[in-house]
């Protein structure tokens, strides 16, 4: 087993066990809303964000307990945003994570208030969770860069401008920035996040763990793009063909397929050069964007 690998295992572990806790915690008075808030939660992440977040914390030694309140608090969001994503007024799909999305298991309405009080839980997650003395003195910070890169300026603005463009012809330069707001701000937010809480860490350090994340953020969308036309549904753990069922912008469809592969190949290419330079064992994170455009769910 790799070093990453044995991490992927461990921070999948913790991240689960970690959200669960927050969940369990909440009184009981909405029963089925504290359901569907673990069911969105929990069942089957890959918890590719929480990892970056460990990946790039541990090259710069940062306290393991603001990693993780780091970490959940991105992964509530990314959770949010998967459980709106597949409602009938957006993308209309059954299937998330091998399972029945939150709104076929519970209902519509559950899955809205799901989606609305994990993000509000995400920033609960920053305000409160243990944290370092020094973390603890960006909190404020922190919670603006996660409401910057899930709102307007980023996950929401993308979310919005895929569905404008859905069903129309958008060129590449507006698809790489819908991508780059729907998936990629919250992925470079990993990066922008744990190197704000890393006590000594150059100006010009920090931009490049930045920039490498925002390489690995564009390309996770594209690859999701050609996972959903070259994978399986019984992989990837939601339906395939829907991008093209929903007439979608995607990168395989605006460019062609061989096109799509070239432009990950650039990006790889890039988050490594991003990564040339620091002087930290940044070798994981060299294997973790290999991972990102080689995955296959
Ligand atoms: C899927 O994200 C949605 C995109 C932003 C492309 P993931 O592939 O990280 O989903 P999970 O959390 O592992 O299910
Ligand atoms: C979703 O993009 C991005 C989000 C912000 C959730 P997709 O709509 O392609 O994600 P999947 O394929 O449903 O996971
Ligand atoms: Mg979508
Ligand atoms: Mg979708
Ligand atoms: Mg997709």
């Amino acid at each position: 087993m790799t070093n990453l690998d044995a991490l992927r295992q461990t921070v999948k572990k913790e991240t689960d066990e970690g959200l669960l806790h927050c969940v369990k915690q909440l009184p009981n008075h909405a029963p089925e809303l504290r359901a569907a808030m673990e069911y969105a939660l929990i069942a089957g992440g890959k918890r590719m964000r929480p990892l970056l977040v460990h990946l790039i914390g541990n090259a710069l030694d940062i306290p393991k307990k603001d990693q993780q309140a780091i970490s959940m608090a991105i992964e509530c969001i990314h959770a949010y945003s998967l459980t709106h994503d597949d409602l009938p007024a957006m993308d209309d799909d059954d299937l998330r994570r091998g399972l029945p999305t939150c709104h076929i298991k519970f209902n519509e309405a559950t899955a809205i208030l799901a989606g609305d009080a994990l993000q509000t839980l995400a920033f609960s997650i920053l305000a409160d969770a243990p944290m370092s003395e020094f973390a603890h003195t960006k909190r404020a910070s922190l919670v603006s860069l996660l409401a910057r890169a899930s709102g307007y300026q980023g996950m929401c603005g993308g979310q919005a401008m895929d569905l404008a463009s859905t069903g129309k012809t958008i060129n590449i330069d507006e698809l790489t920035l819908l991508h780059s707001l729907k998936t990629g701000a919250l992925l470079k937010t990993c990066a922008e996040m744990v190197t704000l809480v890393a006590e000594s860490l150059s100006v010009e350090h920090r931009q490049a763990f930045i920039r490498y994340a925002g390489f690995i953020g564009l390309a996770f969308q594209i690859q999701d793009d050609i996972l959903d036309v070259e994978g399986d549904a019984s992989t990837i753990g939601k339906p395939q063909g829907s991008d093209v069922e929903l007439g979608k912008n995607t990168f395989p469809a605006l460019l062609g397929m061989d096109q799509a592969k070239e432009v990950l190949t650039q990006l790889h290419h890039d988050a490594l050069q991003a990564l040339q330079g620091l002087p930290y064992n940044t070798e994981s994170l060299a294997a973790f964007a290999n991972l990102m455009v080689k995955r296959t769910s």
